[in-house]
């Protein structure tokens, strides 16, 4: 495996495989891996003959007063991992060599991401959309893995390859949970014991859904209600929000069907 830290080098070692009439494969990521990653690499690796992991805490996408200086990182440990499973780059390059000093062009997507997450968090997506273009520009891949778990951010990439017509195709794999339920991700390294049992409250009211529509519930509201009150029922989680949207355009819904 190589680790590759300049978008030059990245190009060269791309085009070599791809002279060679490889399939690539990306897999974006903001590195401090674990097995929810660790199942899109094994996936690429499957899939394509080609496989480019990007290890980049990109900071467009963080507001302000957000994590970007405490995100975890462990390039060592992470490049260990990559190579364990057999990709064939990691490309980890600077913050100066991604955007250079003087970076003033930025990709967004309209109408996905203003509700959701993209409402606590402005800015956002457009960090989002504009790192994987730039991403997809470098790498041109023919096949690029996303989590679920990020499921408006799946939604969003996905309007963005149909608009601009990229030549790439997204593919999303499922949540990666802990056997207590708890999804993982990077970012659970902030939980204290407390904090990381309250947390499960998360994947309990998804399981309290999931039991009311098994129930032959399909009144949207009365579902999201009970979620409410049963997150509410934590004395240490907060909403952001609570809502039951249709899978493609994220719009919310009043009756569930199918
Ligand atoms: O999902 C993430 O880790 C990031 O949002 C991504 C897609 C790697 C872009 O920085």
């Amino acid at each position: 495996m190589e680790l590759i830290t300049s978008k030059q080098e990245l190009r060269k070692a791309v085009n070599r495989a791809r002279q060679e009439g490889k399939k690539i494969g990306l897999v974006p990521t903001m590195g401090y891996l674990h097995r929810g990653h660790l199942s899109l690499i094994e996936r690429a690796i499957k899939d394509t003959d080609f496989v480019v992991v990007s290890i980049f805490v990109n900071p467009l996408q963080f507001g302000a007063g957000e994590d970007y200086e405490e995100y975890p990182r462990d390039l060592r440990r992470d490049s260990k991992l990559v190579e364990e499973l057999g990709a064939d780059v990691v490309f980890a390059p600077s913050v100066e060599e991604m955007y250079g000093s003087d970076h003033g062009t930025y990709v967004e997507v309209f109408g996905l991401t203003e509700r959701l997450c993209g409402a606590s968090r402005p800015g956002h997506f457009k960090g989002v959309t504009t790192v994987v273009s730039k991403l997809f520009n470098l790498v041109q891949p023919d096949l690029a893995f996303f989590g679920q778990k990020d499921a408006q951010q799946v939604a969003v990439l996905k309007k963005m390859v149909k608009d601009l017509d990229l030549p790439v195709e997204i593919i999303a794999l499922p949540i990666v949970r802990e056997e207590d339920g708890l999804a993982l991700s990077s970012r659970n390294k902030y939980l204290n014991s407390k904090e990381r049992e309250a947390a499960l409250v998360l994947f309990k009211s998804l399981q309290l859904a999931e039991k009311l529509i098994g129930e032959g519930e399909r009144q949207a509201e009365k579902i999201r209600r009970q979620m409410v009150d049963f997150i509410n029922s934590e004395p240490l989680a907060n909403i952001d929000y609570v809502e039951i949207c249709s899978v493609d355009d994220l719009k919310p819904l009043k009756v569930l069907k199918g």
